[in-house]
């Protein structure tokens, strides 16, 4: 399964901007900071939370990352005026990860500063697992420091992550828990479908079970979703104490169908300049995608009109 998605992936370099923005548009708001307080205010009215994610990673110099700072100054800013009901996403490398750990806690110390002064909660998205450990060990640092607004991401395809959710859940951290979305050689992680599931199931149970933290359950998989949804109920867990989590342009009816039973919602809204590569990985977890890319994308088939993805 691995091996198909990043055939997919490599196609899916081949094809021309322009193609690929028509059929990734569902994913992502917009070029445009209005285009992302237009799409959050559209979620909010659908009783939907929304987290906001300024695009572009594993970012060149200093100066690009005092650009993201900026810009995610500015989205705090927009957020508080707009009356939003949103927080932010950060990637660390956006934050200058790979640059230097120092450079990474000073420019996520002032995001982190910066959303404090109104209440707003930063979570930092994970990625590829070079950057595990020093991203965890950047939270936990943070943590450690007493900022409390902000949370991690945990990959349930990872091994390591079995020794890493069980501290996160002993010091009641806020953690997103995801499959994983990068490709990884089998030593780092599960490769097979059933057993990233299995891993999945364990990790919610451990923060769910563990008396503080707040379980963000990220997933369109509705296997997965509906052994929340048991969970939920056999803990008693509160709204306070959980949330699903979903990206936008996927799946929308499941998003529904979970706001409608009363759970707590948030949608991941990116947006931004940079949405190629963010691209690209939505496209290659579409399952429509690789016989669509085979067929008509590279000229297979018949015209890619009839095509497009559903959302
Ligand atoms: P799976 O991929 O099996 O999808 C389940 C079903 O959802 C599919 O059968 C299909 O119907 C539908 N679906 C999924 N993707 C689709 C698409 N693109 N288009 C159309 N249908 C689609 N990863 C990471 O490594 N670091 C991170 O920080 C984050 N952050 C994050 C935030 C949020 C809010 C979410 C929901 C996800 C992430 N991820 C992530 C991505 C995550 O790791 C994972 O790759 C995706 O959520 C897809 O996995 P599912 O659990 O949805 O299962």
């Amino acid at each position: 399964m691995r091996r198909g998605r990043r055939t997919v992936a490599k196609l899916l370099k081949l094809v021309p901007k322009p193609l690929v923005w028509r059929f990734a548009r569902v994913y992502i708001a917009g070029e445009t900071i209005e285009d992302a307080v237009r799409v959050i205010r559209g979620l909010n009215r659908q009783g939907c939370r929304a987290t906001v994610d300024v695009l572009g990673e594993d970012v060149a110099d200093e100066r690009e990352v005092a650009q993201f700072v900026d810009a995610y100054r500015t989205m705090i800013e927009t957020i508080v005026r707009e009356g939003l009901d949103s927080n932010i996403s950060i990637k660390p490398t956006a934050m200058g990860l790979k640059i230097g750990p120092d450079l990474a806690y000073r420019s996520t110390v002032e995001v982190l500063r910066a959303a404090a002064k109104h209440g707003l909660f930063v979570r930092m998205d994970m990625e590829d697992s070079s950057t595990t450990t020093t991203t965890l060990e950047l939270f936990e640092r943070l943590r450690g420091e007493g900022f409390t607004n902000t949370g991690v991401v945990i990959q349930s395809m990872l091994r390591r992550t079995i020794h890493d959710i069980r501290r996160l859940a002993e010091t009641g951290a806020s953690v997103r828990l995801v499959k994983g979305i990068y490709v990884e050689p089998r030593e780092v992680a599960y490769q097979e479908y059933d057993t990233v599931r299995l891993a999945f199931i364990n990790m919610m149970d451990i923060l769910m079970a563990s008396p503080a933290g707040y379980a963000a359950i990220a997933t369109h998989d509705e296997f997965l979703v509906e052994s929340a949804r048991r969970m939920i109920l056999r803990y008693g867990l509160p709204t306070s104490r959980y949330e699903f989590q979903m990206l936008l342009g996927v799946d929308p009816q499941l998003r529904r169908l979970l706001v409608a039973e009363g759970h707590p919602m948030r949608v991941y809204v990116p947006y931004g300049k940079g949405w190629h590569g963010y691209s690209i990985r939505r496209l290659v977890e579409n399952p429509k995608m690789a016989s669509h890319v085979a067929r008509n994308v590279l000229g297979f088939g018949p015209g890619h009109e009839a095509a497009v993805p559903a959302p």
